[in-house]
């Protein structure tokens, strides 16, 4: 080898095996700015979808009469029930009618005609029927529509324990 070759190859480029110190510092940086970042938006993500995660309370089932007030002829029975919708957090009242059937079997029926919506009520007309005020529909005591609404008043899921009358969700109604 001359000199001149000797010379060249003492200054050329130092070739290095592994990780340089600028790509050391950019991955101890980098990596230490995403598990901060991670650390700060973690729980505000687990903030903004919480309720979504959370298990609604499944077949929740509201004390609303004993049994023993319970009558052959339809009563009207008011009812608060918890709700989470969500950040929403609410305690409406809802309403049942509530009765005995030939057999002695209670069943509770949701007030809210089939037609649009209004409250219906009792014997209004003196004629042991549900009655709409808005539109005229009428209902035997079984929720059957007569006249005006499309279909059956709905029923609430009821159940009795320890002589106490408990209602569930709105469904259709079954006795029709
Ligand atoms: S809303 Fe009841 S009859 Fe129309």
């Amino acid at each position: 080898m001359s000199n001149h070759e000797q010379h060249e190859n003492t200054h050329g480029p130092v070739k290095r095996n592994g990780m340089s110190r600028r790509q050391f510092l950019s991955y101890t940086l980098g990596g230490a700015g995403a598990f901060m970042a991670a650390g700060m938006s973690l729980p505000m993500i687990r903030f903004a979808v919480d309720p979504i995660l959370q298990k609604k309370a499944a077949g929740t089932w509201i004390k609303v009469v004993e049994e023993s007030k319970l009558t052959n002829e339809p009563q009207e029975f008011k009812f608060k029930i918890h709700q989470v919708d969500g950040w929403y957090v609410s305690d409406p009242e809802l309403t049942a009618w509530i009765s005995k059937d030939d057999q002695g079997k209670a069943f509770a029926l949701s007030p809210v005609c089939k037609h649009l919506g209004c409250t219906i009520g009792w014997n209004t007309e003196k004629n042991e029927e549900y009655v709409c005020p808005c539109h005229g529909a009428h209902y035997t005591k079984d929720g059957k529509n007569l006249v005006v609404a499309p279909k059956p008043l709905d029923e609430y899921d009821l159940k009795i324990e320890n002589n106490w009358v408990y209602l569930g969700p709105i469904k259709a109604n079954t006795r029709v």
